[in-house]
C-alpha cells in the first residue's frame, strides 16, 4: 500500500500566515503541520509516502523533510499545478501508486488514532474504500457529511449540506483500491470548479464498498485561525498528559 499526502491549496483563510509559506510547514505546538500526517503514515505501515503540494513551496518541503528517512518513509515530490480540488490531486499520485491501493491523508488533519490494524485488513480484502469519520459536537455543515445506517454502512456522503443528515464528519483519511484513478478520470469539477473528494467517495458508496471507520478525536487545523489555535491547544494538551509524544 502507498501513502498520498495532499498539502497543496491556497490557504487564503489563513492570510497573511500563507502569504510567504505553505500552510502545511505552519507550527502546531512543537512541530510543522506536515510531521502529523507524516507519523500517522509511519505508525500505519506504509514505506513510500508522495507528498503533493503547489508549485511555490514545493523547495521549503524539499528542506524540512528531505529523503524522508528521519521518519522511516521514503518520500516522492509531485507539483500540483493549481489547486483543483483533492481528487485532481489524488489522480497525480497515479503512477507513483504502481498499481498499489493507496491511504490518503489530507496535510492539515491531525489524528491519534493507528491505521495499521484497518490498512492491514484492507490490504486483504478485493475490492472497495474507506473513510474515517468523526462525531461532532453540533453542526457538521462545514464538512462532508456521512449518513450511516443501523449496520454501519454508508449510505450517503454530502459535501457541507445546508442540511446535515447526521452528525459525522468525513475526515481527510481515505483507503482506495486501485480502480481509483480510473474513477477520478469520470469525475465531473462541482460548482465551485473542484474536483470532489465526496463525489469520489460517492462512487464507492454507489456499488456498496465505502466503509466508514469511526475516530475518536480529529482536528482539521487549516481551515480557519480558530481550528489553528485550537489544533495548537489539543495538541499542547495531549503532549503534556503523554497521549502524544
Ligand atoms: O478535512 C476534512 C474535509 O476536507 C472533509 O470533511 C471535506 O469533505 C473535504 O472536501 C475537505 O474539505 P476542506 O474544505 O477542508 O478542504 P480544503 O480545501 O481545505 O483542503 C483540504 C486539504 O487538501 C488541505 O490540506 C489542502 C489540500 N488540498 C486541497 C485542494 C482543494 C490540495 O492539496 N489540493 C487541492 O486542490
Amino acid at each position: 500500500m502507498k501513502g498520498i499526502i495532499l498539502a497543496g491549496g491556497n490557504a487564503t483563510r489563513l492570510r497573511p500566515l500563507t502569504w510567504v509559506t505553505n500552510k502545511h510547514l505552519l507550527p502546531i505546538y512543537n512541530k510543522p503541520m506536515i510531521y502529523y500526517p507524516l507519523e500517522s503514515m509511519q505508525k500505519a505501515g506504509i514505506e513510500d509516502v508522495l507528498i503533493i503540494t503547489g508549485p511555490p513551496h514545493v523547495g521549503a518541503f524539499m528542506n524540512l523533510l528531505k529523503n524522508g528517512s528521519d521518519f522511516g518513509l521514503k518520500l516522492t515530490y509531485e507539483i500540483q499545478q493549481e489547486a483543483g480540488g483533492i481528487a485532481q490531486g489524488i489522480a497525480l499520485g497515479e503512477s507513483f501508486a504502481e498499481k498499489d491501493k493507496t491511504l490518503v491523508i489530507l496535510g492539515d488533519n491531525i489524528f491519534n488514532f493507528n491505521l495499521k490494524p484497518v490498512a492491514d485488513e484492507f490490504k486483504k480484502q478485493d475490492k472497495g474504500a474507506r473513510v474515517f469519520g468523526t462525531q461532532i459536537p453540533g453542526d457538521a455543515k462545514h464538512y462532508g457529511v456521512i449518513e450511516i445506517d443501523s449496520k454501519g454502512k454508508v449510505v450517503s456522503i454530502e459535501e457541507k449540506p445546508d442540511h446535515p443528515k447526521s452528525n459525522i464528519a468525513q475526515t481527510g483519511i481515505y483507503m482506495y483500491d486501485q480502480r481509483v484513478f480510473d474513477f477520478i478520470k469520470k469525475l465531473k469539477p462541482s460548482a465551485r470548479g473542484e474536483l470532489e473528494v465526496t463525489d469520489l467517495n460517492n462512487r464507492y458508496v454507489s456499488e456498496g464498498t465505502m466503509e466508514c471507520v469511526m475516530l475518536d478525536w480529529w482536528v482539521d487545523s487549516g481551515t480557519s485561525f480558530d481550528e489553528l489555535l485550537r489544533a495548537n491547544n489539543t495538541i499542547a494538551e495531549k503532549i503534556k498528559n503523554g497521549e502524544l509524544s
